[in-house]
């Protein structure tokens, strides 16, 4: 159950780092059976580290026929959609790499949001009561960005989903888009074996000092509400978002290719 803030000094490092660590997470033994279940995450953020991953020396270091593909979110939108968190993962790594397609587990955004979250909540308990008799889904891994406004995956401030402790899937209505969108509860994310934050750009920078330094706030704040019960966390920021963090709160990163992260 590590915590642990680790600052690169570029965007550029900020990816290798980010592919370095999911790299050597899915090579590692599943928390259960023999497969790995991860979530993605959305945004434009991911969109370098799915490349990175798709490529050598990281493609290589995957046995892909072994990965369980997930989402932590989805927009309300269908998948070929410019805004689909499926089509942008789709475009970055699923067509570059030898996942099975059974494997791949989309939440549905073209259907009414309320009825997609229903829909993955039964999907997400065929796909786990399969290798496990915990109660709660257990992701080896969930990938998580952070909007300025200190959201992670669609948990945005003051919404529904924030205080959903039962449904594992909610589809909260964000008032600042105008939209519904569908979104892993607290609750799943923090059953998870690891979370991985990959936060990058200024525009960060206060709502990372206020999520990682500021007062308990989770309604105005909700990536403070991601606290893995026994699983490891980790941020990895760049110097810009890291940037009003206080110097002794966080590693620097170096890449070393042979350390392990
Ligand atoms: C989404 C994401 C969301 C994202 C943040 C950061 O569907 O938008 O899951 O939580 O991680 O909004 O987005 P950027 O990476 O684009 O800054």
């Amino acid at each position: 159950m590590t915590r642990r803030i680790l600052v690169c000094q570029t965007s550029e490092d900020l990816f290798e780092a980010a592919t370095q660590f999911v790299a050597q997470s899915l090579a590692s033994k599943p928390a259960t059976g023999n497969t790995h279940s991860v979530a993605l995450s959305g945004g434009s953020t991911p969109k370098r580290l799915f490349s990175r991953l798709a490529v050598e020396p990281y493609r290589s270091q995957v046995d892909w026929s072994s990965i369980r593909i997930f989402w932590g979110d989805e927009r309300a939108v269908p998948p070929d959609h410019a805004d689909s968190n499926f089509r942008m993962a789709k475009e970055n790594l699923l067509d570059c790499v030898p996942i099975l397609p059974e494997h791949i587990f989309r939440m549905e955004g073209e259907r009414p949001a309320q009825e997609a979250a229903v829909r993955y909540e039964s999907v997400l308990r065929g796909a786990f009561s399969a290798n496990t008799t915990e109660r709660i889904p257990c992701f080896d891994l969930i990938l998580l960005g952070m909007g300025p406004d200190g959201h992670t995956a669609s948990l945005f401030p003051e919404t529904s989903a924030l205080s959903e402790r039962e449904q594992w899937v909610a589809a909260p209505w964000v008032e600042k888009f105008q939209t519904y969108r569908i979104t892993l509860t607290p609750p799943v994310i923090n059953a998870a074996k690891q979370v991985l934050f990959v936060v990058g750009g200024s525009d960060k920078d206060e709502a990372i000092e206020a999520v990682l330094e500021g007062s308990f706030q989770p309604n105005r704040y909700p990536a403070q509400l991601v606290n893995p019960v026994q699983g490891d966390m980790v941020w990895l920021l760049d110097r810009e978002a890291a940037s009003r963090l206080k110097q002794d709160s966080y590693t620097e990163w170096i890449n070393d290719h042979e350390k392990a992260l």
